[in-house]
């Protein structure tokens, strides 16, 4: 295959600065590890910010979005009794609109044949990129035990957390920055109405919890658990006690039960790969960095690196601009430090961490109440909240 940019990996990254790239008439490809059955089974991010919002507007994928997806002016903390309402649109004027990754990826998916996307599935394991130092890179792979090339002008690593092209980049030139947190994310989906209308996020003294949803009729909610943990100690009945213990008194009853649609266990991390783009290979999303779950930062980190990387290429080809190229990851990393930082914040806010005691409880029960009765505060984590400007 010859293309102008060779996209690895078909998550939200990919897809959206594929669309893009066609939008612009640039030509380009994308070569998937999994079937699109496979990549469309994974039930993650749930919150969109108004930046990848506004992607998806500008490609006119977003009919569904706009009929399916549900506006929320504002979410809640809680500490175990009560609700601290932060008030989005009046603090900042901005609104977050509730829409799943699943169903994000599955309008990008449905609208690239009419666009003349071409998305190579089903790849596994064996994609590598090659001569990224060159201006005349290539992604190798085998699909049904046919060896397949695409050569490229560009190759954008969309490849996840897990994939190939950040490892294409020489050590020596490379950093990594990292913390691990000692608990994971026990998630559930479920066709049960959701106990509250907007989102909670509790840090009870038995640990966090997260109430969310995807619509009206299905809800997704979330507790931490050490990382040794394992499904089946949590089977349904025991993680809907445990959800109503730490959403707290005013919340429980509102809770309805449900069989697991989904239940799994994902770790946190919050991990920072620089440069985030050498010769002719850029990164983007989260091949590059991680942040815990926690502000919901992930997708919309992967938009806003799509919205600065997609524009660069563009003036790339229909204008010759260098500039804005060579430019791509000091400007994207500039928020991604803030999302991380962010992220980083709410984690420690909301969770307990090993060797914390009392004090460190209490700081965190004064920390939410200062929270409760401050503008100032609640401003400062709307603000990051809905995402800071791009
Ligand atoms: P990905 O969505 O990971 O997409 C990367 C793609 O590259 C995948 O389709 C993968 O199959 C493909 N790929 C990998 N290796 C190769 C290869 N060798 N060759 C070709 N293709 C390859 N964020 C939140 O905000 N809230 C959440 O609740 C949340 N839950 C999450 C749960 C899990 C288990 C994970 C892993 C992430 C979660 N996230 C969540 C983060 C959010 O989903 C990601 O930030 C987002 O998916 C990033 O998009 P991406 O396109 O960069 O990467
Ligand atoms: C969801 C996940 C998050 O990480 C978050 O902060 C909010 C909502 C969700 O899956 O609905």
């Amino acid at each position: 295959w010859k293309t102008d940019v060779a996209i690895v990996g078909a998550g939200p990254a990919g897809l959206m600065l594929g669309h893009l790239l066609r939008q612009a008439g640039i030509a380009c490809m994308i070569v998937e590890r999994q079937s699109a059955e496979r990549v469309l089974a994974r039930i993650r991010a749930g919150v969109l910010e108004r930046t990848t919002t506004d992607l998806l507007d500008r490609l006119g994928i977003n009919a569904r979005m706009q009929a399916e997806g549900h506006p929320h002016d504002g979410f809640n903390l809680a500490d175990g009794e009560r609700l601290i309402r932060i008030d989005i649109k009046a603090l900042v004027g901005k609104q977050v609109t509730v829409y799943g990754q699943t169903e994000v990826t599955k309008d990008l998916i449905d609208a690239a044949p009419d666009r003349d996307l071409a998305i190579l599935w089903e790849a596994g394991d064996t994609t590598q990129v090659h001569d990224i130092a060159s201006d005349a890179p290539f992604v190798t792979f085998e699909r049904n035990g046919q060896a397949e090339r695409i050569d490229a002008r560009f190759v954008v690593g969309c490849d996840g957390f897990h994939g190939p092209s950040r490892r294409a980049i020489p050590t020596a030139v490379t950093h990594e920055y990292q913390f691990a947190y000692p608990f994971g994310w026990l998630g559930i989906l479920a066709d049960v109405p959701p106990c509250n209308h907007e989102l909670i996020y509790a840090n009870h003294a038995r640990g966090f919890a997260l109430a969310s949803m995807r619509s009206d009729t299905r809800s997704r909610y979330y507790i931490d658990v050490p990382l040794t943990e394992s499904i089946e100690a949590w089977p349904d009945e025991r993680l809907w006690d445990e959800l109503a213990t730490r959403l707290g008194p005013a919340v429980a009853p509102h809770i309805v039960r449900g069989p697991a649609l989904e239940k799994s266990i994902a770790p946190l991390r919050s991990y920072i790969f620089t440069p985030m783009q050498h010769g002719s290979l850029f990164l983007a999303g989260d091949s590059a960095h991680i942040v815990p779950p926690t502000g919901a930062k992930g997708l919309n980190l992967a938009a806003s690196d799509i919205a600065y990387l997609s524009d660069a290429l563009i003036a790339w080809f229909t204008k010759g601009d260098r500039d804005a190229v060579a430019g791509y990851g000091a400007k994207a990393l500039a928020r991604v430090w803030k999302a991380e930082r962010f992220s980083w914040y709410l984690t420690k806010l909301m969770h307990r961490m090993p060797g914390d005691g009392d004090f460190e409880r209490a700081m965190q029960v004064a920390e939410l109440d200062y929270i409760a009765n401050s503008v100032a505060m609640q401003t400062a984590i709307a603000e990051n909240y809905v995402g800071l400007p791009l």
